[in-house]
Parts: C-alpha cells; sequence; structure tokens
C-alpha cells in the first residue's frame, strides 16, 4: 500500500530535488515557488514576463493610473519574495527551444513545471495563434527538453484547467468524465494534456496534470471576477450579479492549489508514471455567495442583478476525491475564510497604494 503522504513525507521525498517552473514568475508560480524554497527545494523560474505581467502592465491602456500602480506593486512584492527566498529568476522566452534549453541546462532541474500560457479564456479568445504558441509551443520545448535528457528530469507537471471538462452535465465532475473542451483556452489545454499523456505513452516521461479551478489569492493581477469584485467595491462600482449571481464556481485559495501540487510531486513514482489531478476546493460557490463576502468587507459595496448572458458556461464542483485519497489531499480555505482574508490584504494594498500615490 502506498505511503500516506505527510508534510514530513512530503519534505522528506522533496529532499534534492531542483524544480523549473516555467511561466513561474505569474500568480500560481511565484507562489509554488515561495512554498518550495520553505520546505528547502531548489527553485528556478523561466518567465519573460510578457502576459499578465510587467510588460504587460507597462503597456496595459485599459486601466487607470492608480491600478497599474497597485499592479506594479503587487509585482515588484512576487519579485521581492522570492529573491528573499532564494529562488534563482532567469529572464528567457520559453518559445524558443535555444533559450529554454540553455536557461534549464544551466539549472539542471530534476522538476519541471509547465505554467506559461494566456492564462483568461476571454483574452486567448482574442489572439488564438498567441495562445496557441504560449501554451503548446512552450510545451513542446519542455517535453522535447525532457525527452532529449531522460536522466536528469523525473516529473513534468502541467498546469492544465477546469475548462477541459467543457459545460457541466452534472452537478461534480471527477477525473473520469469524458473532457468536452470549447473554445481556443481550453481546446490548447487538452491539446496539452493529449501531448504531455503521449511524451509519457511514447517515451516513458514521468507526468502530472493538474487542473485548477478559479483561483483566487494575493498579488493575483488576473482580473478575474474575484478581483474585479473587491476592486469595483472599492471604487464605489456595482458588483454586477448576473441572474441575481446563481452561477458557479469552485473558487479555490492559491494556498490550497499550492498544497496540492506539491503533495503531487512528492507523491509521484518518478520517470514512467502517470497522473491527473482535480486540485480545487471541491465545492462550487455562488457568484452571489462571493459578492456576500465583499460585502462583509466592505459593507456599502453594490450588488446589481443584470439578466444573465445566454452563453455563460456551466460549472459546478470538481471532485478532489482521487487527490484526497492518493495525496491526502484536504482543502483548508473554504471562500468565507480564504477570501475574506484576501479581500482584507486587497483593501490594505488600496490604501497603501493610494498613501504613497498622494504623497508623491
Ligand atoms: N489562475 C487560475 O485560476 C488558473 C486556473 C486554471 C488553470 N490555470 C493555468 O495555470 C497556469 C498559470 O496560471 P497563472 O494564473 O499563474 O497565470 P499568469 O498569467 O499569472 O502566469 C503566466 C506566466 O507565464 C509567463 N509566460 C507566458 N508566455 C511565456 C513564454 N513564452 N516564456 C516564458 N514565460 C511566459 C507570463 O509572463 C506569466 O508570468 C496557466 O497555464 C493557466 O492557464 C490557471
Amino acid at each position: 500500500m502506498a505511503q500516506k503522504i505527510t508534510p514530513d513525507l512530503v519534505k522528506k521525498r522533496m529532499a534534492g530535488e531542483r524544480v523549473s517552473l516555467v511561466g513561474g514568475a505569474g500568480f500560481i508560480g511565484h507562489n509554488l515557488a515561495l512554498a518550495l524554497r520553505q520546505i528547502g527545494v531548489e527553485v528556478q523560474i523561466v518567465d519573460n514576463l510578457m502576459q499578465n505581467n510587467m510588460l504587460a502592465n507597462v503597456s496595459d491602456m485599459d486601466i487607470d493610473d492608480f491600478r497599474r500602480q497597485l499592479n506594479h506593486n503587487f509585482l515588484v512584492q512576487r519579485f521581492e519574495m522570492m529573491r528573499n527566498a532564494g529562488v534563482v529568476m532567469d529572464n528567457a522566452d520559453a518559445r524558443s527551444m535555444t533559450d529554454l534549453a540553455e536557461t534549464l541546462k544551466r539549472f539542471q532541474p530534476t522538476k519541471i513545471v509547465h505554467l506559461s500560457a494566456i492564462s483568461s479564456a476571454v483574452d486567448a479568445k482574442k489572439v488564438p495563434g498567441h495562445c496557441f504558441d504560449l501554451q503548446l509551443v512552450t510545451l513542446r520545448n519542455v517535453l522535447e527538453f525532457t525527452r532529449l535528457f531522460p536522466n536528469e528530469v523525473n516529473e513534468v507537471v502541467f498546469m492544465s484547467s477546469s475548462t477541459v471538462y467543457g459545460d457541466f452535465e452534472t452537478e461534480t465532475v471527477d477525473e473520469n468524465v469524458r473532457p468536452r473542451p470549447y473554445g481556443i483556452y481550453a481546446n490548447a489545454k487538452f491539446m496539452g494534456e493529449r501531448l504531455i499523456r503521449t511524451y509519457h505513452d511514447q517515451y516513458g516521461l514521468g507526468i502530472t496534470i493538474i487542473r485548477p479551478s478559479a483561483l483566487y489569492g494575493e498579488r493575483c493581477i488576473s482580473r478575474r471576477v474575484s478581483q474585479v469584485f473587491i476592486e469595483n467595491a472599492l471604487m464605489g462600482k456595482p458588483l454586477l450579479l448576473e441572474g441575481g449571481g446563481d452561477g458557479r464556481l469552485d473558487f479555490t485559495y492559491i494556498e490550497d492549489l499550492v498544497d496540492g501540487i506539491i503533495r503531487s510531486m512528492a507523491a509521484t513514482a518518478g520517470a514512467g508514471s502517470s497522473n491527473t489531478f482535480n486540485i480545487t476546493f471541491g465545492n462550487a460557490r455562488t457568484i452571489l455567495e462571493l459578492a456576500n463576502v465583499v460585502k462583509s468587507v466592505v459593507p456599502n459595496a453594490i450588488l446589481e442583478e443584470r439578466p444573465r448572458d445566454v452563453i455563460k458556461p456551466i460549472r459546478g464542483t470538481l471532485s478532489t476525491e482521487r487527490a484526497r485519497e492518493h495525496l491526502n489531499f484536504v482543502p483548508n480555505w473554504p471562500l468565507e475564510v480564504g477570501y475574506k482574508r484576501y479581500c482584507e490584504w486587497y483593501v490594505d494594498q488600496w490604501e497603501r497604494t493610494r498613501h504613497r500615490m498622494e504623497f508623491n
């Protein structure tokens, strides 16, 4: 019988591992890098800062100066925290095999986590070719690097998405449900899953596929509903509730996801093994419930109902039963605790930025 995955076992099994995070300066990547450093793992991030990061933030014409500065502060915090934690930070474009291979060769990873993407389905739809390149050309390069140096890398982790399931036909979906992805983002994720499984089947790569959902947490600049709601509340703008806010998502706090990813790495049998896990909170909540948490932190937040958008995807709960069974994964952060903590942090950051800008 497999050993139960406990924090001590995670630490023991991860000792001596060297983990490269491709697209690692992003929201998930920098949090994962920090958590890995906390258990003593050597970490490298490889990122060209182009998407949802420094370069995008300076050139984004759609946001005002205040929120550009707020995002900038979050990004600087990421880099300062990583530098202080001893994370190796390399600037390279993973679409270039030469640049990526050179950067990885320097660090000599034993595990590689692939995160680079346009991480928003809405944004990806606007630039499908770019979506393809950032998700799949970069993944191809990671897989080829791993195939060419099979004795060095024991596992590739691919950050897929709950969107591969498409519209949920049942209240809860588990990993055995046949994916029916819709749109360029979800289909590129599914193609990525097929590609990495093919490298496992044909070249014996150790692989893990993670399917997260609706993440929120400190220093995220992705402008998903969890960030838009708290910002709107702080700007006196309404929190729009389509169809009364009855749409449901499996909102997940970043700490739960990071915990699940690290457990999956510790549980892997290395080269030749293959696993797919839903890593979410495991209980879909409504948009209205999300808005109510904002209201508990910003009492004058305005909640406003709107007619439902007919083409909104139908989502729900991702079962985390497999992760519980194999990884002893138990999420710790329900919405009323995790999202509230995030909203309070956001209010504090908002005030600090305003103060700093007023006195500059
Ligand atoms: N955040 C979520 O809710 C969520 C949910 C499901 C899946 N995912 C997936 O997880 C992964 C990470 O998500 P995130 O929220 O951290 O996204 P993010 O946008 O914050 O980070 C992505 C990072 O990839 C980098 N990148 C893009 N193209 C690159 C390239 N060619 N070379 C090097 N770096 C490059 C970007 O600069 C950015 O720092 C993505 O693949 C995303 O699709 C995220």
